[in-house]
């Protein structure tokens, strides 16, 4: 079995991640999808039956992410990049792990800063601003926030599953991992991977993952601590 490369790690997180700096996670309670059918606000066929009440959905969303602040979580994440190839996958719509100062993030459920044209697919940033009804791109078609809905592409997916298949380090954070394929994710790290998973409650760490649970920013910090010390550990040995 070839070692991997121990320098190239691989953040995958979902809203658990974001959910101290107080953004909704979906499934838990408060979770979105304990207040709104998302068969209505998150599905092709709830933007045909009502696209007003999917806009104004995603522009809340987009209004209170854009308040919302990194947490200690997304902030030792960035900081990894001072000694390591980080690649952030986020399933996340906010740009949280961004702002925190993570420069390699791929977001493959979209991003709530990005609109496109429902008929063109061209995408625009726009930033905190809503999107309104009767707003087009400039192609002519209704602008509809750049997220992913239920039975809709996910983005990205092959770039992201290149960079966990190519890990050495694989951090999963924040995510029930029940929402397929980007769930995958988790599992397509190399098996001699050093591979972490934190999270409060699971029904069951996916094999070979090291399972922290408790909140993302009390484990992610020391996850991350521990690495740069092996990092450092690591290149003293290559130099002496
Ligand atoms: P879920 O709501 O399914 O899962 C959130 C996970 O975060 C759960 O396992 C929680 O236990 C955990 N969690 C909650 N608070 C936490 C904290 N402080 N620290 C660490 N973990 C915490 O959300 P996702 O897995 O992100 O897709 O959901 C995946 C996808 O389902 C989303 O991207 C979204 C949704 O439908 C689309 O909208 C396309």
């Amino acid at each position: 079995m070839t070692r991997p490369d121990l320098r190239r790690i691989v953040i995958f997180s979902g809203s658990g991640v974001s959910a101290e700096s107080g953004l909704p996670t979906f499934r838990d309670s408060g979770g979105l999808w304990r207040q709104y059918a998302w068969e209505e606000v998150a599905s092709p066929e709830g933007w045909r039956k009502h696209p007003e009440v999917v806009q104004a959905f995603y522009n809340e969303r987009r209004q209170q992410a854009a308040q919302a602040q990194p947490n200690a979580a997304h902030r030792a994440i960035a900081e990894l990049e001072k000694a390591f190839d980080v690649v952030v996958v986020t399933q996340n719509v906010d740009d949280l792990h961004e702002r925190a100062g993570s420069t390699r993030v791929v977001h493959v459920h979209g991003e709530l800063a990005f609109a496109r044209g429902e008929r063109s697919g061209l995408r625009q940033r726009i930033g905190a601003e809503p999107i309104h009804m009767g707003q087009l791109c400039p192609q002519g078609s209704q602008l509809r926030p750049d997220i992913v809905w239920f039975g809709e592409a996910v983005q990205h997916l092959e770039e992201a599953r290149a960079h966990v298949a190519a890990a050495g380090r694989l951090l999963v954070v924040g995510t029930s991992l029940s929402v397929f394929p980007a769930a995958s994710l988790a599992y397509a790290a190399p098996a001699s991977a050093d591979k972490v998973v934190v999270a409060p409650e699971l029904d069951s760490p996916p094999d070979g993952f090291e399972w922290l649970r408790g909140k993302a920013t009390e484990c992610v910090p020391q996850v991350v601590a521990r690495w740069l010390r092996e990092g450092a550990e690591a290149s003293r040995g290559r130099t002496a």
